[in-house]
């Protein structure tokens, strides 16, 4: 268990983003612990995506302040986020079909052969680049027949193990992951839920962006949820049911922050359609 004043690995305070007349981020705030799977979840249009890009580098905030392991950062590109040990999975899977899976995984850090023929000819060291491939599959038990096969002709749910092994691979300090099993069935979406558990078990912390409730409570140790552009709630699974989760996402409930207590807006929870039982 992680202590509750452990250091956040990220944290972010009254981040403000806004498109023309649309305000993405409304002073939205965000905390990632040590050794955790937190989820974040919201309607369309709650600011999930905005506040991910906002972290990781792919838009810069009109305001607000990003830490990173309680020094303050300002990332202007991705490639900036990805130097400091944090690696995204986009959720429109940034794999190359065309090539193999070590070739995958090591695209745009491709190793070099070791002396002229890497520094001046530019020459790949493939075997070198197929073990280390391997290596990983193996740890993240991620079966594959042949890291030689094109990643084209790969399942959904195979292809989605290699950018989530990409990113485990290299990430040192987070990986954060937009909707990974949105597109897949139920055993390969089983098959990334015990991804992201052995990624947290080799000590990584895991951001999961998911509208699947069942999923999220299945792996998430907290669960951040957005609504209008700003963070409204931080619950444990544990501690609250789905339906009472997706009241709070819908605006329906709400959960004060200092007891956790569950406050009923009845007439926006009986607009809401909210049930006892935890379906959505
Ligand atoms: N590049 C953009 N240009 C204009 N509006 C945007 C842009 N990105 C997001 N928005 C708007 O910001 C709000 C939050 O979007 P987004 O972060 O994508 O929400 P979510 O991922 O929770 O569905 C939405 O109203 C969306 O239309
Ligand atoms: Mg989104």
């Amino acid at each position: 268990m992680t202590p509750a004043h452990a250091q956040p690995v990220m944290e972010a305070r009254g981040l403000v983003k806004r498109y023309g007349q649309v305000t993405a981020l409304d002073g939205a705030d965000f905390e990632l612990l040590p050794g955790e799977v937190l989820a974040v979840i919201g309607d369309n249009g709650a600011g999930k995506s905005t506040l991910i890009k906002a972290l990781t580098g792919a838009i810069v905030p009109d305001s607000g302040e990003i830490k990173l392991d309680g020094q303050v950062v300002h990332f202007r590109t991705p490639i900036d986020a990805r130097r400091h040990g944090i690696e995204t999975v986009y959720q429109d899977l940034a794999v190359a079909p065309a090539l193999d899976i070590a070739s995958n995984l090591f695209l745009g850090r491709e190793q070099r052969r070791s002396g002229v023929l890497g520094t001046v000819f530019r020459m790949l060291d493939k075997p070198a680049m197929r073990r280390r491939a391997a290596q990983q599959m193996a740890e993240l038990k991620i079966g594959l027949r042949s890291l030689t096969q094109a990643v084209e002709n790969l399942s959904g749910g195979q292809r989605q193990g290699v950018a989530v092994a990409r990113a485990a691979a290299w990430a040192e300090h987070m990986v954060i992951m937009d909707e990974p099993t949105a597109a897949l069935g139920v055993k390969e979406s089983g098959q990334v839920l015990d991804l992201i558990r052995r990624i947290r078990d080799r000590g990584l912390p895991v951001v999961l962006i998911s509208h699947n409730m069942p999923h999220v409570f299945e792996v998430a140790d907290r669960i951040h949820v957005q609504r209008l552009g700003r963070r409204v709630a931080v619950v444990k699974p544990d501690e609250h049911s789905m339906s009472e989760v997706v009241a709070v996402m819908t605006g329906a409930l709400t959960i004060d922050a200092s007891d956790q207590a569950v406050v009923v807006d009845q007439e926006a929870a009986t607009a809401a359609g909210v049930r006892p039982t935890g379906k959505e």
